[in-house]
């Protein structure tokens, strides 16, 4: 059984008509993605914002209307994958390299729906190297900031070339181990200048759908205000 795919296709069971979807980024938001588009072909109206050019190829040939943010209020549902997700349903992402544009897309939606098999879920986050996304300029101090803060850190690098991101920025993919509080993690981080953004997600998740080798589906609704 293929629990990435059971997993985010039931996501796209909460998708009806003329709803704005965030699409996101990997091996298990391109099932989503795919579920959406057969839904589209058979009369589903929807319109949607990718994470990544990917992504959006994946839309375009699938007949998902794609638009942009000067086009709509609200997203309303987001499906995307995640590398590891804790027990407080907190997120570490960006294996992809997508990190920016899905948090950015993840912070502009009423619900984020996070799809994952098993594997993904954690006690603590850390074990999954943090990716960073960085400007180019000045990185070789950006990184030597990122290490003070704890880490080892290797500039990602993808076919024998550095990894440039949509953006047109580089990933720093940072080991800091068992990461005890990501809030003041990522708060650090994001301070360092040159910093765009990093993977952690912290207390954005509404719901986590976990697909099983076995065939089951576990679904969590996350409630921020209890
Ligand atoms: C891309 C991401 C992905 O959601 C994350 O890497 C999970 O990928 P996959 O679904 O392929 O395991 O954050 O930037």
């Amino acid at each position: 059984m293929n629990a990435k795919r059971i997993a985010a296709e039931r996501a796209v069971d909460y998708i009806d008509d003329n709803m704005v979807v965030g699409l996101g980024t990997g091996s298990t938001a391109y099932w989503a993605i795919k579920k959406l588009g057969q839904r589209v072909q058979s009369g589903l109206n929807i319109s949607a914002i990718a994470t990544s050019m990917k992504s959006e190829e994946l839309a375009r040939e699938t007949g998902i209307k794609l638009v942009s943010f000067s086009d709509i209020g609200e997203i309303d549902i987001t499906i995307d994958g995640a590398d590891e997700v804790d027990k407080d349903f907190n997120l570490i992402k960006g294996g992809g390299g997508a990190l920016l544009r899905e948090k950015i897309v993840a912070a502009s939606c009423k619900e984020f729906i996070v799809v994952v098999d098993e594997s993904k879920m954690v006690k603590h986050l850390g074990e999954f190297p943090l990716p960073v996304e960085i400007v180019k300029f000045g990185y070789e101090i950006t990184i030597k900031k990122l290490e003070s803060l704890g880490c080892e850190s290797h500039l990602r690098v993808k076919d024998d070339k550095v990894f440039i991101t949509d953006n047109g920025n580089y990933i720093i993919d940072c080991h800091f181990g068992k990461i005890e509080d990501p809030k003041n993690l990522r708060n650090k981080i994001s301070i360092i200048p040159g910093v765009v953004d990093s993977g952690l997600f912290v207390n954005m998740a509404n719901r986590v759908i976990i697909g099983h080798q076995n065939g089951d589906v576990e679904e969590f609704e996350v409630d921020y205000k209890s």
